[in-house]
């Protein structure tokens, strides 16, 4: 097998394998923007994809063609996948374990601090799992690559991948790119002493560190500086450990506007679309659409929406509020408690205002993209109100795909405010009433302003696309 030039790494992969009805193995390749980015450039070269083996079908192509070259026939050009069947109870702790139920929620900053997190002997077991996994994907990338190739490692999920291929193969070029906020080192350090070193240290075994925000760049430059004691430089973003400097730059990514047209060009988009409108009426949508995730408030915002409609009782009637939310992560028991507490508050807001003509919202809790396409095409206002996130493509995507201006409101501790906040609404997620104020304000605005902005909206949100920013990464490598 020949090594290859370019080497990602990632948890999720670009494929996932399905057992077709003659049993034979069937693959599709994963949704949206960024995966086809970044599948564009790594098939112009030779380049080898290394992740994790995520369900049978997976491992049973994992067994049978390790690092298979897929053919073109799947668009996927030269680009090998290389899927890891990596033992169950060590994907446990170091996937559901560490990585989202303990690095997620601390660079979220989502813990209920009173109760969680403690540290016991349990996490530290865990923390082997998350160690072994780390080497399982550095292992792969050692054997598959070529001399000097350029490595990118995505997330929190490998935090520690550089370190061990700086070791391992110093010839390599390595980068690190995170799509998580990053939290100030007074959070970070509730982390075993040992651990938050140890992710630190990990990371800066890369040449070159990329973060979603200027914000999550700078706190994990004081994390260096508090936690590691460091040389670092806030100005122009390096850190000097080990005798070496890592650069840590900003990379804002952006939505991929020829991958959403062509999606939403699929028949299914305009079919849902017509199921959505029928169901509707001719009532104003606010739309939101996210994961069932902790970190992406749903629950607030579907309080903000009681709010709206108790304090502006003249809405009754002529909004719905259509909330999509795609299942997530339902191995974590909050992700779990949190899908049933979204679901309650939404019955209560029904109870609440449904009369026998108008059903105030729409909750819909299953996977449907098309659905998804069609609702942005569709929105009047969208709602993105996350209490904290790296980017937030959702934000992105809406303004593209917006048929009837809509307006965007969005939480000011989102990485996306940082480009989007002069033409959306920002909100302080936590406050139910400014957002309520916020939705009504939306709905109110004026078309000639409502275009304006969503045209500004849409310009920003497409400045960086994933391809461009797949390639500034590698470039950046030398
Ligand atoms: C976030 C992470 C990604 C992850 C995605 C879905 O966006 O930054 O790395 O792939 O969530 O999470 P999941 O646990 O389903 O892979």
């Amino acid at each position: 097998m020949d090594k290859a030039q370019i080497l990602i790494a990632s948890n999720r992969g670009p494929v996932s394998f399905s057992t077709a009805d003659d049993g034979s193995l069937a693959h599709r390749r994963g949704g949206g923007g960024l995966v086809s980015g970044m599948i564009s450039v790594a098939t112009e070269i030779d380049s080898l994809w290394v992740c994790a083996a995520l369900s049978d079908a997976d491992r049973r192509a994992a067994a049978e063609a390790p690092g298979a070259r897929l053919d073109r026939a799947h668009d996927l050009g030269g680009m090998r996948v290389h899927m890891l069947d990596i033992p169950e109870t060590t994907f446990a702790g170091a996937y559901t374990g560490v990585a989202n139920s303990t690095l997620w929620f601390v660079q979220h900053m989502m813990y209920d601090t009173p109760n969680k997190p403690s540290f016991g002997s349990e996490f530290r077991g865990l923390w082997e799992d998350y160690t072994a996994y780390n080497n399982a994907f550095a292992e792969a990338i050692v054997g598959g690559a070529a001399d000097n190739a350029r490595v990118a490692v995505q997330d929190y999920h490998l935090a520690l991948v550089p370190r061990i291929l700086r070791a391992r193969r110093p010839d390599l070029r390595i980068a690190h790119f995170s799509h998580t906020p990053w939290a100030p080192p007074e959070y970070f350090r509730m982390l075993p002493a040992q651990v938050a070193r140890e992710l630190l240290e990990g990371m800066l075994g890369a040449d070159r560190l990329g973060f979603l925000s200027p914000r999550w760049a700078d706190a994990f430059l004081r994390c260096c500086a508090e936690i590691l004691r460091a040389d670092v430089d806030l100005e122009r973003r390096t850190v000097e450990h080990g005798g070496r400097i890592v650069e840590v730059g900003v990379h804002a990514l952006g939505a991929d506007e020829d991958d959403l047209r062509e999606s939403a060009s699929d028949p299914a988009v305009a079919e849902r679309g017509s199921t959505l409108r029928e169901a509707v009426g001719d009532t104003k949508l606010i739309v939101r659409v996210d994961r069932t995730e902790l970190s992406k408030n749903i629950v607030r915002g579907l309080e903000a929406y009681r709010e709206l409609l108790r304090a502006h009782p003249e809405w009754r009637g002529r909004v719905t509020h259509l909330a999509f939310a795609y299942p997530s992560r339902g191995d974590v028991p909050e992700y779990r408690e949190y899908t049933e507490s979204v679901l309650r508050t939404a019955k209560e807001i029904n109870e609440e205002f449904s009369t026998p003509e108008w059903t105030p919202l729409v909750l819909e809790v299953n996977d449907d993209y098309p659905r998804s396409l069609a609702s942005f095409q569709m929105a009047d206002v969208l709602l993105v109100n996350p209490i904290r996130d790296g980017m937030n493509l959702v934000a992105k995507e809406g303004p593209v795909l917006s048929e009837h201006d809509s307006v965007l409101v969005l939480s000011r501790e989102a990485g996306a405010a940082d480009e989007l906040g002069e033409d959306a609404l920002l909100v302080n997620p936590y406050d139910t009433v400014e957002t309520a104020e916020a939705l009504h304000q939306a709905l109110s605005m004026p078309e000639p302003e409502r275009r304006k902005r969503r045209e500004r909206l849409a310009e920003a949100a497409v400045a960086l696309p994933p391809r461009r920013w797949f390639q500034d990464q590698l470039r950046s490598l030398g």
